[in-house]
């Protein structure tokens, strides 16, 4: 059949198996579907395998609908499990084409992430050879190879290389089969898979919020991979069936941060992370003598010095991030730096050679786009940093070295404390290169890291203040509209705040360049239409405090009814606003980290007055594996 093909996008995957029969399997899954919800939650699916073979229930809609599903059809006690919550890329999301898939004579069941692309002529020839699909999912092919290739060679491992040597674009797959009731099969090519190791039981995860509850042990896959994992061995090979080492490491995150801990959303409770992320990815970057360390810059110092440009790539908010650092990192290393989507930035002749560093922003690790922008960089000779939240994801380990955040799981699909933590990695790094090139003395540098040790606590005040927030968000849940304006460091700024609002409210909502109101989107203008404005600090050295002002007065005398963001003792905003929502006085470089915060809370509590679900927004998944 062609046409209309389901494909699964971005979706969250898990596989356990142990030595007993019993209710483990299925309540790990169903745990890390939880938490892998953010991965995608149009259906989600188990599948169980005991002695009497695969056991299944897929429900479209969200975990609940599965939930509801299994507490009307309990499944059986089982030895190993693999569970699914899809993000689809095309077409409906209906039962059938919820995960996994089974072959039609029940011989094995298949999970997706990815795309095969080469589905529709692998279908063709299923279909001539009398195969009958019962749904419109490019996995369904998966799991008709490999039925045939188990049937073949009696050994879901090796029918999973055959299979794997068959397929084209970017998959994951994870495998149980009848017969193998103690063996979880998957497969890599380009899309994630980890392995987390525990005691007499192992597990398999699109990332390591899948099994962080479980295990903080994990273990890296390479590219175009098959890994089986068994209650007391894990082993990998090639797609040829040839043994490869994998890489151990350690994850950091503490399994209670992926829980809501009190408050109604993972959203609100991220917001109120921040203080801590910050603080945890400045922690232990500094040494005795205040001199900045980063020992996972595995990097050479002399090519450090000679690069001559900087391009950051990321997507969405992650590149917000990078525009924010663009300014930091310029003023500090006067070294040129570009900010690109990684999208536009893959598929253009951008300019890069062997003196271009290249900054990856990610807090997935696992974007697609930034992968490739990241692959496309590296073909070219040049060095990529990854600032990267969630360890083992594909784009730290392909970059020749990564700044981690420590921003721990995030679970809400619109990112808050990620961004927090990804703008303090990347001022890290602009000072590492300033105190590295000597664009900056020790005490500059020592000066910095101090302003930015007390952004936590700053952070916190803000978050303190969130009463007066919400309810000015609350009285503005009718807003069709509203603009966002900021200049330098505020425009990013500016421009999250926006993106916050959109995704979460499902508002028009905008960011500008406050300079550039007046070369067309004043005409936006209108009675009573909400204008935020990111004020920058009074006590900055050059004019843009001002500048502002005369911006807020320009939309003021339009009708504009201004929302103004500004530092505490600013008097000067008061007559300019219609309402002020006052940050601690922060160095222009650092106010992003404060300025953000109001606008996080403000666009969470007007959608949560709005009745929307904050944590997962319509049509969005938080990691976008797919190009
Ligand atoms: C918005 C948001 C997205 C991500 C973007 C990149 O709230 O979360 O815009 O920032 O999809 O994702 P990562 O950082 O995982 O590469």
């Amino acid at each position: 059949m062609t046409g209309a093909v389901t494909v699964a996008g971005m979706c969250g995957i898990i596989g356990y198996v142990g030595h007993t029969e019993s209710t483990r399997p299925l309540s790990v899954v169903m745990e890390a579907l939880s938490r892998l919800q953010y991965r995608g939650y149009d259906s989600a699916g188990v599948v169980v395998v005991n002695q009497s073979g695969l056991h299944h229930v897929k429900k479209a809609g969200k975990l609940a609908a599965l939930e509801a599903e299994l507490a009307a059809r309990p499944l059986p006690a089982a030895s190993s499990a693999v569970g699914h919550t899809r993000w689809a890329t095309h077409g409906g999301p209906t039962d059938a084409n919820a995960h996994p898939h089974l072959s039609p004579d029940g011989a094995v069941a298949v999970v997706h992430n990815g795309i095969i692309e080469n589905h529709d002529l692998l279908r063709q020839e299923l279909l001539n050879a009398g195969a009958v699909f019962s749904s419109q999912t490019d996995t369904e092919v998966a799991a008709h190879l490999l039925a045939r290739a188990y049937h073949q060679t009696g050994d879901l491992p090796d029918a999973m290389c055959l299979v794997a040597q068959r397929l084209e674009g970017a998959f994951t797959l994870l495998a149980v089969a009848t017969g193998q009731p103690h063996l979880v099969v998957g497969a890599r090519r380009t899309s994630p898979l980890v392995v987390g190791l525990g005691e007499g039981e192992n597990f398999l995860g699109s990332d390591v919020a899948a099994f962080v509850a479980q295990t903080n042990r994990a273990l890296e896959l390479g590219q175009d991979q098959v890994v089986t994992i068994t209650p007391d061995s894990v082993s990998v090979t090639d797609f040829a069936g040839q043994p490869v080492e994998a890489k151990h490491f350690t994850v950091d995150w503490d399994a209670s941060a992926a829980v809501k801990g009190g408050f109604a959303t993972f959203m609100e409770k991220e917001i109120h992370d921040q203080p801590d992320a910050v603080r945890d990815t400045l922690l232990g970057r500094t040494g005795p003598q205040g001199h900045l360390k980063l020992d996972e810059l595995r990097v050479s110092e002399s090519l450090l010095r000679s690069i001559d440009k900087i391009i950051v790539v990321a997507c969405g908010t992650a590149a917000y991030a990078g525009h924010v650092a663009k300014y930091a990192i310029e003023h500090w290393c006067r070294i040129p730096t570009e900010v690109e989507l990684a999208h536009e930035f893959r598929y253009r002749d951008a300019i890069v050679t062997e003196k271009t560093l290249i900054v990856a922003i990610s807090q997935s690790g696992e974007t697609m786009d930034t992968i490739q922008a990241v692959r496309h960089a590296r073909e070219q000779g040049a060095k990529v940093i990854a600032v990267v939240n969630t360890m083992g994801s594909t784009i730290a380990r392909e970059s020749d070295a990564a700044l981690y955040t420590h921003a721990g799981p995030e679970v809400a699909v619109a990112s808050t404390k990620a961004f927090l933590a990804q703008i303090t990695a990347t001022y890290l790094l602009g000072l590492y290169l300033a105190q590295l090139r000597g664009t900056m003395f020790a005490d500059e540098v020592r000066a910095v890291l101090s302003e930015l040790d007390q952004t936590p606590a700053k952070i916190q005040t803000v978050i303190e203040s969130e009463d007066g927030i919400k309810a000015l968000a609350s009285a503005m849940k009718e807003t069709k509209s509203v603009l966002f304006l900021g200049r330098h460091v505020g425009f990013p700024v500016a421009m999250e705040g926006a993106l916050k609002l959109k995704e979460l409210a499902y508002i028009h909502a905008e960011g500008f360049a406050a300079g550039e109101l007046k070369h067309g989107p004043i005409a936006l203008i209108d009675q009573g239409q909400p204008v935020f404005v990111v004020v920058p600090s009074p006590r900055g050295r050059d004019a843009l405090h001002d500048k502002i002002l005369s911006n807020i007065e320009e939309v003021r005398a339009r009708g504009a009814v201004t929302l103004v963001v500004a530092e505490e003792g600013d008097i000067a905003v008061t007559e300019f606003a219609e309402r002020v929502l006052w940050v601690p006085q922060t160095p222009t470089l650092l106010a992003p980290l404060v300025a953000v915060v109001p606008l996080q809370i403000f666009a969470c509590a007007l959608a949560s007055a709005k009745g929307l679900d904050v944590d997962q927004p319509r049509n969005l998944a938080k990691s976008v594996t797919v190009e």
